[in-house]
């Protein structure tokens, strides 16, 4: 018999797969499997989340599991799998932990899950993506990264109370990889559909680029144990929801690019069509030299990082 309802395959099922899993099924997008290395974990969080069904009215199609075998045919698969930040830590300091997992779990996305999109959140996410698709040998636009969905939501929410507006109405743009390099875009950002060059101060802009680009560190730092999750794991359901539904989306994603923005043989956050078969298009914006600049330092540090660190 065909199968007619969509499968997510949500690797991971800590507080961002935990989260991402409650936001897909609330989204009615097709039935959920949660893995996780810990089996008792991921099915009673899936039990849990499958009984909370008739309050939140979805449908209860959530499992839990450590077998690969339960993630066949997937459509789509988050992965988050991995060590999250503590304080003091850089996203950079969690690649040996995350490289050993991102290559156990990739070897069993291809072996089950061949005809997936992949959308990381594991971090040092561009690195990590990078490393998925080396490791699936995927076309590299059914392999993307969620960052830039995050880091513009975080930069929408400060912009929304700089002006004393609804997050509604604010459109932000971060490119960049997720780390101390990203590149949050003002004039490519507005409120309404005005630039919020015109709203705001140049000082009030540049303390919400730079609070955008410490964003999750802020979190960690309060949290003082692990880092964000609602936000990454909405963020992640919503590309979730842009390839399922072939929703087309333009949104800034982690990306595998071949020479567009002077980079290449790089994974890093660049505006993207999101759609069925993942990334469509490269959007490929006027930069000016200084923005350019700030998206090539970025794109070079994650490259030399790819090298040096992760030998490819
Ligand atoms: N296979 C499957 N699951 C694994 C594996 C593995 N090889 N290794 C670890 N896990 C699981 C853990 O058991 C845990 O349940 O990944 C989960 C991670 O959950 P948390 O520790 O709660 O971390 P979380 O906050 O969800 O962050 C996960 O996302 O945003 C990034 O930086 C963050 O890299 C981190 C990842």
């Amino acid at each position: 018999m065909t199968r007619t309802r969509k499968k997510i395959a949500v690797i991971g099922a800590g507080n961002v797969g935990a989260t991402c899993a409650f936001v897909l099924a609330q989204k009615k997008l097709g039935d959920i499997v949660l893995l996780d290395i810990y089996e008792g974990f991921a099915k009673g969080k899936a039990l849990d989340m499958s009984q909370n069904g008739q309050v939140l009215n979805y449908d209860g199609n959530l499992t839990g599991t450590s077998n690969y075998e339960d993630i066949a045919d997937s459509d789509v698969v988050v992965v988050t799998s991995g060590f999250p930040r503590q304080p003091g830590m850089t996203r950079e300091d969690l690649i040996a932990k995350n490289a050993s997992i991102v290559k156990q779990v990739g070897e069993g996305i291809k072996r089950h899950a061949p005809d997936s999109i992949i959308i990381m959140v594991t971090n040092p996410l561009d690195l990590m993506t990078y490393h998925m698709q080396k490791i699936t040998g995927f076309p590299a636009h059914r392999v993307c990264g969620q960052a830039g969905v995050l880091d513009s939501a975080r930069m929408t929410h400060f912009v929304a109370k700089a002006v004393g507006c609804s997050e509604e109405d604010v459109q932000a743009m971060v490119l960049g990889g997720h780390g101390d390099t990203m590149v949050p875009l003002p004039r490519f950002t507005t409120a309404g559909g005005i630039a919020i060059t015109n709203l705001l101060t140049d000082d009030e802009i540049d303390a919400i680029c730079q609070r955008t680009a410490s964003g999750g560190g802020e979190i960690v730092k309060l949290l003082e144990r692990g880092s964000a999750f609602y936000a990454p794991g909405s963020a992640a359901a919503i590309m979730a929801e842009a390839v399922l539904h072939d929703r087309k989306r333009l949104i800034p994603a982690s990306a595998y690019l071949t020479g567009q923005y002077g980079l290449q043989d790089v994974y890093i956050g660049v505006p993207v069509i999101l759609g069925a078969n993942g990334i469509e298009r490269i959007i490929e914006l006027e930069l000016s030299d200084g923005e350019l600049s700030s998206l090539q330092t970025s794109g070079n540090f994650y490259k030399s990082q790819l090298t040096d660190i992760l030998g490819y």
